[in-house]
């Protein structure tokens, strides 16, 4: 598929996991990749990977969490590419405790990263969607963000912030064509995940009807719709992959 020929996307947290992904599958539908992450050698090697594949391709250095690179990084590739089509706010992190022992910089970390720094991204592009009257937003929220879970408030409550936020935004920018939605998978086979106990994993699954974990690559096609000229129509929503985990 091509339909994504020529529009600009760029993607945080793109070095490996869920963002890694949706990279790949962005560029197989034809789009220019701009791949960001705070590990500038593996998202640099990445871009790599994506140039050898005849994608073109950039890596930058951005952290969510540091207005200035995220200011840099837009203001290179307007100038690099003249336009920016798709943003995909993946960048996140957990810093699982119960509220109870819950550290206040833990609470904070995750709020900054998983949420102040998908608002901090979406406000670096929206100017220049709202100029060329087009745009697509796609946040990676989580199950956990619509169904809650024990020993992860901080991450939940930053999950679910998504949520409203872009609904917020869907609806201050839709009249010039621009639209923002959420993805949110249940449990997908990452690093993130990994590094749970088997008993969990296992524990975890039996959560889920169509029994497995889901695939990065499950959630990359959902973003990847959402992205297309097929989801025009959409904003404002919050497509769920999670093999039926939370319906
Ligand atoms: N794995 C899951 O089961 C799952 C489920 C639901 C939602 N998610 C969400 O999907 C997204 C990707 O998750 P993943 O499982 O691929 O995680 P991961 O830990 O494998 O990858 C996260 C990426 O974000 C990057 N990152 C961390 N801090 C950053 C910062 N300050 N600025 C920019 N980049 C930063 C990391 O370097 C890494 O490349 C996250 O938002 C996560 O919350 C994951």
């Amino acid at each position: 598929m091509s339909d994504l020929n020529g529009r600009v996307a760029i993607v945080t947290g793109a070095s490996r996991g869920i963002g890694r992904a949706i990279s790949l599958a962005l560029a197989a539908r034809g789009a220019t990749l701009v791949v960001t992450d705070v590990l500038t050698d593996a998202v640099g090697a990445f871009a790599d990977e994506l140039r050898s594949q005849g994608v073109t391709a950039e890596s930058r250095t951005l952290d969510v969490t540091d207005s200035a690179s995220i200011d840099a990084t837009v203001a290179g590739v307007l100038e690099r590419f003249g336009r920016i089509d798709v943003l995909v706010n993946n960048a996140g992190i957990a810093r699982d405790q119960l509220l109870m022992r819950m550290k206040r910089e833990d609470w904070d970390l995750v709020l900054r990263l998983n949420l102040t720094g998908a608002f901090a991204c979406t406000q670096a592009v929206v100017r220049p969607m709202l100029k060329q009257r087009s745009g697509r937003i796609v946040s990676i929220s989580s199950v956990v963000g619509q169904m809650g879970n024990a020993g992860q408030s901080n991450y939940a409550a930053s999950k679910a912030g998504l949520i409203g936020f872009s609904k917020a935004v869907a609806r201050e920018v839709a009249s010039r064509n621009v639209t923002v939605n959420v993805v949110a998978p249940g449990l997908i086979d990452t690093d993130m995940t990994r590094a749970l106990p088997e008993a969990v994993r296992s524990e975890w699954v039996s959560k889920v009807p169509l029994a497995r974990f889901g695939t990065p690559q499950d959630v990359a096609a959902a973003v990847c719709f959402l992205a297309s000229d097929e989801a025009a129509y959409i904003t404002g929503q919050v497509l769920a992959v999670n093999g039926g985990m939370y319906m």
